[in-house]
């Protein structure tokens, strides 16, 4: 394969010993989310000498790694998410793999890991899909899907590794919130951050994930379901929520969200502002103090507040908690722009109306 190539295979070697089908019926009649993986992942390897090669759809299997791989030592590993969708007609549709795709490399280019051509990276997640076809649920699950790069080379020191495997794993899923629909409450973490300017906040690495546990950890034990991160230097700046970014909508009509720069450029997100302007919203992207929040909260000056993700889809926020307190968002009920939001990204998701502007890809 080289990086010029427009298309880019990845051949089905089907598995010896696919799951039976009443079987994988019932695992997809409750999936649940991220508990139950499909028969194939993609794959390919990179190597400094070679660039990427081995390009297949196999069996899923364990991973052999040398004790001294890289990507066991010094993190380095860059994953993305996103969803195959089950549309009206039986045929399988992604919602715009593009732009994961080029946040992947720009993902693997901050962490120092070979980048995958986008072209490639679209490739390697229909051809699974299609060798998976039969695993893609019934609306509204989906099947999740789970590219990921880790450094392969077995060397104990830090430099950029010469060997890299990229791979991606399917997941049929349900909503990461069941049983939540009703609002999601957040703990404001106004101690541990996520991110720093000039950090990895913007990449989507393993790392990022690993060093906010803690926060969510502090946060479950506060009774909430996620926590919100502030940022690093004046811990007063909303960022993003453990795997989803933040809106708000204001009375006078703006959905905001906090600008690029340390936190995660969600597709969800950039999807939801492209949509704002049909909803009667002016989408911007602006800094949200938390003082701002709650007093906003308080006087009626926000009246919505939600999280969007591809695994969360939209998430109302229904209640924040907090060190200095807490506080209720309207009247504690998912209210109206985020429930038309979720309704409209949904139906489009599953082909259930147009798509204008060609964010299905059928695979
Ligand atoms: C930290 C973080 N922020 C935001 C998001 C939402 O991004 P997207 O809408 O692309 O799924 C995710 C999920 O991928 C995430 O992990």
């Amino acid at each position: 394969m080289t990086t010029s190539a427009a298309r880019v295979d990845f051949p089905h070697v089907p598995s010896p010993d696919p799951t039976p089908a009443a079987q994988r019926d019932g695992l997809l009649a409750d999936p649940g989310f991220g508990r139950v993986f499909t028969d194939h992942v993609a794959t390919a390897t990179w190597t400094a000498g070679r660039g990427w090669h081995d390009t297949a759809v196999r069996a899923a299997e364990p991973l052999t790694l040398h004790p001294a791989a890289a990507v066991l030592h010094y993190a380095q590993e860059v994953f993305e998410g996103l969803k195959a969708y089950r549309q009206p007609d039986g045929s399988v549709a992604l919602f715009r793999p593009d732009l994961n795709a080029a946040r992947f490399a720009r993902s693997a280019r901050r962490l120092a890991l070979p980048e995958l051509p986008p072209e490639a990276f679209v490739a390697a997640v229909s051809a699974l899909v299609r060798a998976d076809e039969a695993w893609v649920p019934e609306p509204p699950a989906s099947l999740y899907l789970r590219p990921f790069t880790v450094a392969t080379e077995a060397f104990l020191g830090v430099r950029p590794a010469e060997e890299a495997r990229f791979l991606v794993a399917a997941s049929p899923a349900g909503p990461l919130f069941a049983g939540r629909e009703a609002g999601v409450t957040l703990w404001i973490s106004d101690e541990l951050s996520r991110a720093a300017q000039g950090g990895t906040g913007d990449a989507k690495c393993g790392g990022n994930y690993a060093a906010g546990l803690a926060a969510q950890t502090l946060a479950r034990s506060h009774d909430c379901d996620q926590v919100l991160f502030l940022d690093a230097r004046e811990h007063r700046w909303l960022e993003e929520s453990g795997t989803m970014n933040v809106l708000v909508v204001t009375a006078d009509g703006e959905l905001a969200t906090p600008p690029l720069g340390t936190i995660l450029d969600g597709v969800t997100r950039r999807s939801v502002l492209e949509l704002a302007a049909g909803h009667g919203l002016t989408p911007v992207e602006r800094p949200i103090s938390v003082e701002e929040l709650r007093a906003g909260c308080a006087d009626g000056s926000i009246t919505e507040v939600f999280a969007t993700g591809t695994a969360a889809v939209i998430s109302p926020i229904v209640a924040f908690r907090s060190t200095a307190g807490d506080f209720a968002v309207g009247d504690g009920t998912p209210g109206p722009h985020t429930r038309a939001l979720h309704a409209e990204l949904l139906d489009v998701q599953f082909g259930r109306v147009p798509d204008p502007r060609g964010w299905r890809v059928p695979v």
